[in-house]
């Protein structure tokens, strides 16, 4: 799945912006609240516009801090995935339970920095896990290739039938680097500068698909 993010679009033209990925499986949208990262982007009353007018499900990636206290909120306004980061939470296992009772499915995000070892029992109660592929913060980063070992990791749990989730990966996915996200075993590829930056992000949707399908099956 290709889930292009909301980050490096007109901000200024949202509604349309959405409108121009409506090829993709999830719309990522990259909420920051300028301490758990140096950024500021947006909160819940513009993602509840978001929301509104996307024709696609959102996938909400909330790099905040005090997550317990925002996520249901997310979930509430009908996002289809909050994802939450673990180096933000104190008892991920209650946030997951709060964004399933919203009526989302919930996601925990690892920067790269991030033992994957620390989370795989609280992974259980989860849906979705995300890689961070670049230090969160930005779009426009370099791809962090030492990251995935944690890929494969994941997928190795999900395979084995140890978890079952969803294995996301996020920053610095473009033509050059999908490939060996997918063959680490990803199954959901972020792409903010990839899609928005293409003069066409129909096109970058669908050759960023292909390839990525083209890397799992070899
Ligand atoms: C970074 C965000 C990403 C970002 C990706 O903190 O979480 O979702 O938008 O942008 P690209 O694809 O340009 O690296
Ligand atoms: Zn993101």
């Amino acid at each position: 799945m290709i889930a292009p993010s909301l980050l490096s679009a007109d901000f200024a033209r949202l509604a349309e912006e959405t409108q121009r990925v409506a090829d993709a499986d999830w719309l990522h949208v990259d909420v920051m609240d300028a301490h758990f990262v140096p950024n500021l982007t947006l909160g819940l009353p513009v993602v509840q516009a978001i929301q509104a007018v996307s024709p696609i499900p959102l996938d909400c990636h909330l790099m905040i801090d005090n997550p317990e206290r925002w996520a249901p909120g997310y979930a509430e306004i009908g996002a289809y995935n909050v994802t939450v980061h673990a180096e933000a939470c104190t008892e991920p296992r209650a946030v997951a339970r709060d964004i399933r009772a919203a009526g989302a499915l919930a996601g925990l995000a690892v920067k790269p920095g991030t033992p994957l070892e620390d989370y795989i029992d609280v992974l259980t109660d989860f849906d979705t896990l995300l890689v961070m592929t670049v230090e969160p913060g930005f779009g426009g980063q370099s791809f962090i290739a030492d990251v995935l070992p944690k890929v494969r990791k994941a997928r190795e749990l999900v395979d084995t039938g140890h978890l079952k989730l969803f294995v996301e990966v996020d920053g610095g996915i473009n033509a050059d680097t999908i490939e060996q996200a997918a063959a680490a075993g990803a199954d959901v590829f972020v792409a903010g500068s990839a899609v928005y930056g293409a003069e066409d992000p129909a096109k970058a949707i669908a050759a960023l698909r292909a390839q990525a399908a083209a890397a799992m099956s070899g």
